[in-house]
């Protein structure tokens, strides 16, 4: 167990959150049993937030090892952060999705449920990087409406208690924005020093949305279909490896003490307990210094690394096309 604290966040809708949380997407590399192994280890050793998915393939076996830390007493639910998201196939039928999510995870409720992606498209699992949906189709404002008043409705049902969003952007943000009638809580967004998404950043901060930032790390482990030779590694950054030094600590320390810092949630994956153990205690040790933090805010690097291609839509020109 950590001594020092973890930090937390308070949400719009009154709840306190982690201010870390482990990940569970296995990249296509690690086995849902690992993952329930690492969610089992991982609570023992202080982390409380949970980030799931639908599509992650292993609710079923994260529910079982819940279900043993609430048994043996290591964690009371209302302790807890779970979270998960309904996936792009799901769209129009949310409140099934959430309830196959709920019994799976063997709860009945979950502290925030997202949207994955703002739009109904979606590939295989697995599916290399070329692979496209004919059905796929651009962001409509519309069906993300009514997508998302399907979450409105879990949560004044209690299913759910916040609702958050991912892969947005500022522009989707601005045209969904005035319709919804629950404001959302989260949003999920890649964040890591090589990509620091300040505009989007600054829009849910006046918004009052908590950023959650995906692949802190770098995702070291990506699926290969989301590598491309321009990728920059955060890790690997040389004023990422020079403050790491100064701390005598790995640089995955830096982008989680970065990530925190700044305001955000990272949601770091690991299924190796002394890797999950030290980037839970990098957020209860010294904190980078201003200039550190400055240092990092003023890389030029902005590379995105899950371009989302697989989404894209017959007749789009690039992968740049879903972030607009
Ligand atoms: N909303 C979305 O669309 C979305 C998209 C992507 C991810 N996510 C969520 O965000 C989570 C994290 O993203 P991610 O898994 O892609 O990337 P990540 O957390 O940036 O990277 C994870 C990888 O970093 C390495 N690592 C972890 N801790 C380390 C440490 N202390 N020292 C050195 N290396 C370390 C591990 O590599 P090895 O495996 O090689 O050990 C691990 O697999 C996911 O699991 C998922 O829950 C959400």
């Amino acid at each position: 167990m950590t001594e020092k604290k973890v930090p937390a966040v308070l949400l719009n809708n009154g709840a306190r959150m982690p201010g870390i949380g482990l990940g569970t997407f296995g990249s296509d590399k690690y086995s849902p049993d690992a993952i329930a192994a690492a969610v089992y280890g991982a609570v023992k050793d202080g982390y409380r937030l949970i980030d799931c998915a639908e599509v992650y393939g292993n609710e079923r076996e994260i529910g079982e090892s819940i279900k043993r830390l609430l048994d043996e007493g290591v964690v009371k639910r209302e302790e807890l952060f779970v979270v998960s998201k309904v996936w792009n196939n799901h769209h129009k039928a949310v409140k099934e999705a959430c309830e196959n999510t709920l019994a799976a995870l063997g709860l009945d409720y979950l502290d925030a449920y997202y949207t994955h992606w703002p739009f109904p498209n979606y590939h295989a699992p697995g599916c290399d990087g070329d692979s496209r949906n004919p059905d796929s189709k651009p962001f409509s404002a519309d069906e993300f409406v009514s997508t998302y008043r399907q979450c409105e409705e879990l949560c004044y049902e209690g299913k759910i208690r916040a609702i958050g969003v991912s892969n947005m952007t500022v522009s989707k943000l601005e045209a969904v924005y005035p319709q919804l009638r629950i404001k959302p809580a989260l949003i999920e967004m890649e964040l890591h020093p090589a990509f620091r998404q300040p505009q989007l950043r600054a829009w849910c901060a006046e918004h009052g949305i908590q950023a959650v930032g995906f692949c802190p790390l770098g995702s070291p482990s990506r699926p290969e279909r989301d590598k491309t030779s321009e990728d920059i590694a955060a890790m690997e950054m040389p004023h990422i490896r020079a403050i790491a030094e100064r701390h005598g600590i790995h640089p995955a320390g830096v982008c989680l003490k970065w990530s925190s810092q700044s305001g955000a949630v990272p949601i770091p994956f690991s299924v190796k307990e002394p890797q999950y153990r030290a980037n839970l205690a990098y957020l209860t040790g010294d904190p980078l210094t201003e200039e550190e933090m400055k240092e990092i805010d003023s890389s030029s690097a902005d590379c995105r690394l899950i371009k989302g291609q697989v989404f894209l839509w017959e007749g789009a020109e690039d992968w740049q096309e879903l972030w607009k």
